[in-house]
């Protein structure tokens, strides 16, 4: 006998109400959608692909996702491209992954900036390489006045990382009488953060099955509703993420209380 959980009942129910052709509440479009792009490198390996092949079509993907999100009214879009903890890999995949803002902003820019999107990043800016510096910088100076969906890339990002560096931060702006103890509370500790001034994620999807948060976003996901897929990231198109904002849809968010 198969035990079904909550999740798996409405998760069943999204599925059978893609399937009548019901469509999303406008009014109820999750604000913040992060998404945990897995599983390029086991796309690549079912098609016989070196791993870099996997991280290219996952690039290609992320255009159409803009796309979706854009058009079904998301606000924000947080990927997560790159963790701190992906340095660890081998350093041929780290550059190609490295190359691949590059790559996407040369190819997809022009799209973006007549789209209205406006491109940001979270995560240790500093520590990338130049040449994805420089079109990181370049993507977010030509879409800053636009008003549109935010593409917030997550780069050489990890929670941790960013929490450390946020009690640096307050510690010596504490040192240096610019706030006082009594003034640290949830709200001030959030302007910190890379996240400083965006509200934080409704929605988070992790693609190809794994269901952990991998260092991503853990103070600000402290009440985002998650979806998971056994899709690749690859693979992860329109129809999935209809899917994912139906199934947020029919959750009831209590924030703690009944
Ligand atoms: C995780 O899959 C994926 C990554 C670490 C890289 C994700 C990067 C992209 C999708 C390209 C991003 C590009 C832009 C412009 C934002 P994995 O390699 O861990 O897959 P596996 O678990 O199957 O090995």
């Amino acid at each position: 006998m198969q035990i079904k959980l909550p999740f798996m009942r409405k998760t069943k129910r999204a599925t059978e109400q893609l399937d009548k052709g019901i469509e999303l509440d406008l009014h109820t479009i999750p604000e913040h959608v992060a998404i945990i792009m897995d599983g390029n490198g086991r796309w690549a390996k079912e098609r016989g692909l070196p791993r870099i092949a996997g991280h290219k079509e996952g690039m290609s993907n992320v255009r159409k996702v803009v796309a979706s999100a854009s058009k079904h009214g998301i606000k924000i879009l947080t990927l997560y491209a790159f963790s701190t903890e992906n340095w660890n890999r081998p350093k041929t995949e780290v550059e190609f992954i490295m190359k691949l803002p590059m790559e996407f902003l040369n190819t997809y820019l022009p799209e973006l900036v007549e789209e209205n999107v406006q491109v940001q990043t979270i995560g240790d800016f500093d520590g990338l390489p130049s040449h994805t510096k420089k079109a990181i910088q370049e993507a977010k100076d030509q879409t800053r006045g636009n008003n549109g969906l935010i593409l917030n890339i997550a780069l050489n990002y990890g929670s941790r990382h960013e929490i450390i560096r946020a009690i640096h931060s307050i510690v010596q702006d504490v040192q240096n009488s610019e706030i006082s103890i009594d003034d640290i509370n949830e709200e001030l500790y959030s302007s910190y953060l890379y996240t400083n001034g965006m509200i934080d994620p409704d929605l988070l999807i992790r693609t190809s099955g794994e269901q952990r948060l991998s260092n991503f976003l853990l103070w600000q996901s402290a009440y985002t509703e998650f979806w998971f897929t056994e899709k690749y990231w690859p693979d992860f198109d329109e129809q999935l993420l209809k899917q994912a904002l139906l199934d947020f849809q029919n959750r009831k968010r209590r924030y703690g209380g009944i």
